[in-house]
């Protein structure tokens, strides 16, 4: 595998910055503006520690939590169609790339891609994945960016050069993002795979969860065993150990809503009674009650995900859904 640093260095490109600079903050500022406001709010990314990261791998295998296993299945039967479309010696750029699962079943169809950059915030969690890719695809150039992908950052050139870049965001990542930023994210992507040093533009091919009733919805973000409270809470809990936090988790609980209006399942901590809690050298006053918002989770239907993939710049688009209409993959690309 090769050294993500200096190939960074050496071979660029950007993904330009989909965030203005002014919110290039540290895990620490944004513990202390987000809960100094009101409401109280936590950026998801942050879950992602080597905790969250394992604790994410086990919710993927709850059996409420059908995405993971609905997208795994439409790669399963639609993979040699996406590569045929894809076509040969393409660059595989994947964001949020978590334990690269389902990247396997597309590497397995690609004919001779031009490499692989994985990208990903939970650093360790990625050098595995890619480590483990790369032993299993030894003719594959592997280059792992540890990055935050709300910030700029900077994508590997492969070495043979790449006929097109496709943006693989799998995962229904992008339901993590309000609209409006997954707009901002997707032009981005449209700018990134159009830059003309490949032979010719490429795509994005992105999986999204779709609309479906309340109560699968909110089962999917509230099990039984309890894994996605945990891995909610396990927040406060990195709080506790990377910002000197008091947080007592006995205090707080998980809580899932959907709400229709904007389609979306909001997670938030729940304080269960009054208290003051101390991170980040500050000092943060609770109701009891009071809800901290930690993620939201956008549910697409096939014409938003349309319209969203067009209004990017995306003109070509196909689209595959399960029988039951649980999730979607899309593969959408600029024109020729
Ligand atoms: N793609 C995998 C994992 C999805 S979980 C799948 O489909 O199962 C979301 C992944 O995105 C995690 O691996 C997490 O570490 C990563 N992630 C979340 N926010 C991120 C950010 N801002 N920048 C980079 N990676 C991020
Ligand atoms: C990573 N992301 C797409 C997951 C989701 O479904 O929104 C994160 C998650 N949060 C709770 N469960 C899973």
């Amino acid at each position: 595998m090769l050294d993500s640093t200096k190939k960074t260095q050496s071979v660029a490109r950007a993904l330009h910055a989909i965030a203005p600079p002014s919110e290039d903050r540290s895990f620490a500022q944004d513990v202390v503006l987000g809960l100094s406001s009101a409401p109280k709010q936590l950026p998801c990314k942050y879950f992602y520690d080597a905790r969250g990261s394992a604790l994410f791998d086990r919710i993927t295998e709850l059996p409420e939590y059908y995405p993971t296993r609905t997208e795994i299945a439409l790669m399963r039967d639609h993979a040699a169609k996406m590569a045929a479309t894809i076509g040969a010696r393409a660059l595989l750029v994947e964001l949020g790339s978590g334990s690269s699962v389902k990247t396997r079943l597309l590497l397995d169809e690609l004919e001779r891609p031009a490499g692989y950059v994985p990208i990903d915030i939970s650093a360790e969690h990625l050098q595995q994945a890619a480590s483990s890719i790369a032993a299993d695809y030894p003719e594959l150039e592997v280059m792992p960016v540890a990055a935050d992908f709300t910030r700029g950052f900077v994508i590997p050139r492969p070495r043979a050069g790449a006929a097109r870049s496709v943006m693989y965001f799998p995962g229904s990542t992008i339901g993590n993002f309000t609209r409006e930023r997954a707009l901002e994210l997707l032009r981005a992507i449209a700018r990134f795979v159009g830059a003309n040093e490949d032979e010719r533009p490429g795509g994005l091919l992105l999986g999204f969860d779709l609309v479906k009733p309340a109560d699968v919805l909110v089962r999917a973000y509230d099990d039984a065993q309890g894994v996605t409270a945990a891995f909610n809470l396990n927040l406060l809990e990195r709080i506790n150990r990377e910002l000197d936090g008091d947080f007592d988790l006995a205090q707080f609980e998980h809580h899932a809503v959907w709400n229709p209006k904007l389609a979306r399942i909001e997670l938030y901590l729940r304080s269960t009674r009054a208290q003051v809690v101390h991170a980040a050298g500050r000092s943060f006053e609770f109701a009891a009650g009071e809800l901290t918002l930690t993620e939201y989770s956008h549910k697409y239907t096939r014409d938003s995900i349309l319209s969203l993939a067009h209004q990017a710049g995306f003109e070509r688009s196909t689209i595959w859904t399960d029988p039951e209409q649980r999730f979607g993959v899309g593969l959408f690309q600029l024109a020729d």
